[in-house]
């Protein structure tokens, strides 16, 4: 890690992979923020990090709106400057296409593809203006591969995966990396209690991504690893 501790701001880290990530940057000596709707779970993962003599700040921020995430950003940047952005906030519905609601549709697009992109705007001026930054997106396998019941939440990660990509050759000039990270099934509360019962023991952790996002994030400074895919060694649920 440099001189300086570097600042991380993890979106929807009260649960699963963003959490795990907070935990893993925060080991490193990282300045970690984090954020999601849930304060009380945000402020747990001090909870856990007591006994390391560690913690993590906690910005609770509703990603889907771009005011949350503008004053958020604010907030943070008067503590630290934003080094990383790690893009983790997310929700699914695994539902038939026309089973879906209009409300449904809106709040998937607007957390995952949105709110991801509000979270970049926010923090683009000041990469920009440092001439340095990462922004490492979640997205998810259902961009390499087609699957039923996840229309939406396609449409969502495969949007947000166009937009980094274009992005990516944007900012290159400003030493900034874009970085897509492409897990398959991670046992996460995002499935149901049903599923998790029956086939944890394959997938992969939260913990097993966040390592792998601590690892891209230290990686040497003239090279970006654009594109991370990670399966569970048995493949796709
Ligand atoms: N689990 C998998 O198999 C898998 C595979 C590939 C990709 N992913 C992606 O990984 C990311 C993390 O998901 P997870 O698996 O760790 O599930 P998770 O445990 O359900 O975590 C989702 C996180 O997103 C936050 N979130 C949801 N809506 C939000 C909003 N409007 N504003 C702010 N935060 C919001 C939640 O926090 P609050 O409820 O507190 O707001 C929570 O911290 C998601 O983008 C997901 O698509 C997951």
């Amino acid at each position: 890690m440099s001189k300086e501790k570097p600042g991380i701001w993890i979106t929807g880290a009260s649960s699963g992979i963003g959490r795990a990530a907070a935990i893993e940057f925060a080991k490193t000596g990282a300045k970690v923020f984090v954020s999601g709707r849930r304060a009380l779970e945000l402020e747990r993962i001090n909870t856990e990090l007591d006994s390391d003599k560690i913690s993590v700040e906690v910005f609770p921020c509703n990603i889907a709106s771009h005011t949350n995430v503008d004053q958020t950003v604010k907030k943070i940047s008067a503590i630290s400057k934003i080094d990383c952005l790690i893009n983790n906030a997310g929700i699914t519905s695994f539902k038939l296409a026309e089973d879906n609601s209009i409300n449904e549709i809106n709040d998937i697009i607007q957390t995952n593809l949105l709110g991801s992109i509000y979270a970049i705007k926010a923090v683009l001026p000041q990469m920009i203006s440092n001439k340095s930054g990462t922004i490492i997106n979640i997205l998810s396998i259902v961009t390499k591969k087609t699957f039923t019941k996840s229309s939406i939440y396609s449409a969502s990660k495969s949007g947000l995966l166009g937009y980094a990509n274009s992005l990516r050759e944007e900012v290159r000039k400003y030493n900034i990396k874009v970085i897509n990270v492409v897990p398959g099934a991670t046992d996460t509360s995002m499935w149901s209690k049903d599923i998790r019962n029956q086939h944890s023991n394959r997938m992969m952790s939260g913990e097993d991504i966040a390592r792998v996002l601590v690892w891209t994030y230290l990686q040497k400074e003239n090279l970006v690893t654009e594109e991370i895919v990670m399966r569970p060694i048995e493949g796709d649920l």
